[in-house]
C-alpha cells in the first residue's frame, strides 16, 4: 500500500514508503515569522531556523586550500564507505570538491558504472563542478541542476545520499528527505555532514551548524522511516550522521 505525503511547495499528495504514516498538514510543519538570524530566513522547521542557501559567489571559500587540513577531508570520505559500482548523490554538491573526491572510491576498476550524481540548484555551481571534472579527468560525475524541493533523482536508485554542509540550508526541507528517501534503494543511507552546534570553537557561524540531536529529531519523522545507524565524531569540525531506508521486507516486519 502506497501512503500519501503531502509535498509543501508542490501541494499535492506524493508516495513515500510502504506502511509509513501520512505526513502532517504542511501549515503544521513550517513556521513562518521574521528570523532572529539575519542570515537565515524567516522560516522555521522543528523549532530550527532555516538558513539561507551560500550564493554561487562562495564556491572559492568552498574550495579553499585550507579546507582539507580544517575539515579533514579524507576522512570523511572514508567514514562514508563507499564501494566501487555503487551510485552515490552528492545533495547540494556545490562546485564538486566532495564529488571529485569521492568519484574514484566508486569506479576504481573493480566494479565498473560507479558514479557520483552531483545535485545543486544553482546552475552557476554545476558549470563551475562540470569544469573542474572535465580539468580533472573524472567522467564519472553526473551534473544534475535541481529543484529547492526534487533533488531530480530517479526513485529506487541510489545507494548513499550525502549531504556535506547544506541540509541546514533546504528551503523545504520535508520534502528534500521525503524526496531523497525516495531515490534510495532499499537498504541505502542518508548522510548528514553538519558542523557541530554543540561545539563552539567551530569557527562558523551558529545558523550553519547543527546539532545531533536536532538532525536525529528532524530525520527521525515517522513518515520518512528513516532508521538510525550512526554517528561519527572523528571530523574536526562536522558530525557525521548516518540513517537508512529499511530494505522491503525489514519494513514489512516492523508493520506487523
Ligand atoms: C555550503 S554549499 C556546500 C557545497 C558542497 N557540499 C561542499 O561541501 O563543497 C551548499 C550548496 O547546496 C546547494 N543547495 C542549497 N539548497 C539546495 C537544495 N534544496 N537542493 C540541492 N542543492 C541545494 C547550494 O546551491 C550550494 O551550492
Amino acid at each position: 500500500m502506497i501512503l500519501p505525503l503531502l509535498c509543501l511547495a508542490c501541494g499535492f499528495a506524493a508516495p513515500l514508503q510502504d506502511n509509513a504514516p501520512p505526513a502532517p498538514a504542511a501549515a503544521e510543519l513550517y513556521e513562518d515569522r521574521p528570523g532572529a538570524d539575519p542570515n537565515g530566513i524567516d522560516r522555521y522547521y522543528m523549532g530550527r531556523q532555516i538558513a539561507r542557501v551560500m550564493g554561487h559567489q562562495g564556491a572559492n571559500w568552498l574550495e579553499r586550500r585550507t579546507r582539507q587540513q580544517e575539515e579533514d577531508l579524507n576522512t570523511l570520505i572514508r567514514l562514508l564507505k563507499l564501494e566501487p559500482g555503487m551510485t552515490v548523490a552528492d545533495i547540494g554538491a556545490g562546485s564538486g570538491v566532495i564529488a571529485q573526491r569521492m568519484a574514484p572510491k566508486v569506479d576504481n576498476g573493480e566494479a565498473p558504472g560507479g558514479v557520483v550524481k552531483a545535485v545543486d540548484i544553482q546552475p552557476e555551481m554545476i558549470a563551475r563542478l562540470r569544469g573542474r571534472m572535465k580539468q580533472r579527468g573524472i567522467d564519472n560525475v553526473e551534473p544534475v541542476l535541481s529543484d529547492p524541493t526534487d533533488p531530480k533523482l530517479e526513485p529506487g536508485s541510489v545507494d548513499v545520499a550525502v549531504m556535506v554542509d547544506v541540509y541546514h540550508e533546504f528551503d523545504d526541507p520535508h520534502a528534500m528527505t521525503a524526496a531523497l528517501v525516495k531515490a534510495l534503494k532499499p537498504g541505502g543511507r542518508l548522510v548528514w555532514v553538519e558542523y557541530r552546534a554543540e561545539d563552539p570553537r567551530v569557527p562558523i557561524k551558529a545558523i550553519h551548524k547543527m546539532s545531533e540531536a536536532q538532525v536525529k529529531k528532524e530525520a527521525s519523522r515517522p513518515e520518512f522511516g528513516l532508521e538510525y545507524v550512526d554517528t561519527a565524531d572523528a571530523l574536526p569540525r562536522q558530525h557525521v550522521i548516518t540513517f537508512r531506508k529499511p530494505a522491503a521486507d525489514e519494513a514489512e516486519d516492523a508493520a506487523e
